[in-house]
């Protein structure tokens, strides 16, 4: 079982449509995949995943013991592989690491699962500092925008900080049309500037944001280069050795990867 912390110093960078995507994909492939909604300031993957009527009880009832872990996991109808569990609606401090891992513990008693995705408030937020010490990968999250590049880069030191040993970039609404056109930064000086290595590239596709506001995943949305981004790094995190860009449409991958 892996742990795997989902972040970046920014908010809006796509961290939780990042999340949402790769367990859809690795629930797809068969993983056995718990989604937690640790983002304590703003949480939004109930609705994301069309199951904010389903939440009843949140992260913080479990760390705290005011529940047991099967009363506040959802199981995805669409995908059967998909536990999920939400963040409170209002947090009012006081949860320690230790409550957090209390909670972590309670969830692997409950079930085995191959993988466990946290996503994160955006900013070095407290939900950052109670997870990150559990996790043995993290994925920093960046768009091209350069306050978001500079994020990443602070991101990968804090994730050193609570050794995470493990770090992984995934360039997320990725503009192909600017990056070729030498206007946004492209992906080798992205993985240079934020000294991570790369896990995956997300293209910027409005329909991800059309279908996450129905509560929809990229699986639902026909056979898009964005769905083929998330199947594509789910397999690479199972170990598997997937060039970039694998399986996209309407790309001349010369063109961006290496000019
Ligand atoms: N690859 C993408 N292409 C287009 N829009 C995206 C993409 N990724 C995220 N978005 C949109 O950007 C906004 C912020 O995404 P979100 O996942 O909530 O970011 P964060 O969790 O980092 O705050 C949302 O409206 C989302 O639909
Ligand atoms: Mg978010």
């Amino acid at each position: 079982m892996r742990k795997i912390i989902v972040t970046s110093c920014k908010g809006g960078v796509g961290k939780s449509t990042v999340c949402v995507g790769i367990a859809a994909a690795l629930a797809n492939l068969g993983k056995r995949v718990l989604l937690i909604d640790f983002d304590l300031g703003n949480r939004s993957l109930d609705l994301m995943l069309g199951l904010e009527d389903a939440v009843l009880y949140d992260i913080c009832d479990l760390a705290l013991d005011r529940v047991g872990a099967d009363s506040a996991l959802l199981i995805h109808p669409q995908f059967p592989n998909l536990a999920f569990i939400g963040a409170p609606f209002r947090y009012e401090g006081g949860l320690t690491k230790e409550n957090f891992g209390h909670a972590l513990s309670l969830l692997e008693e409950t079930r085995d699962f191959d993988f466990i995705l946290i996503d994160t408030s955006g900013g070095a937020h407290e939900s950052v500092a109670l997870s990150a010490p559990f996790c043995e990968t993290g994925l920093i999250v960046s768009s091209q925008n350069p306050t978001s590049i500079r994020a990443a880069e602070k991101s990968g030191l804090i994730l050193d900080e609570f050794g995470v040993k493990e770090q992984r970039l995934i360039i997320n609404g990725f503009d192909m049309q600017k990056e070729s056109l030498g206007k946004r930064a492209g992906v080798i000086e992205m993985i240079d500037r934020t000294h991570t290595p790369l896990c995956g590239i997300i293209p910027l596709d409005a329909r991800l944001t059309l279908l996450s506001e129905q509560g929809r995943t990229a699986f639902d949305g026909g056979k898009t280069n964005a769905r083929r981004a998330f199947e594509n790094i789910a397999g690479r995190l199972c170990g598997e050795n997937i060039p970039l860009l694998t399986g996209f449409s309407g790309i001349r991958r010369k063109q961006f990867l290496y000019s």
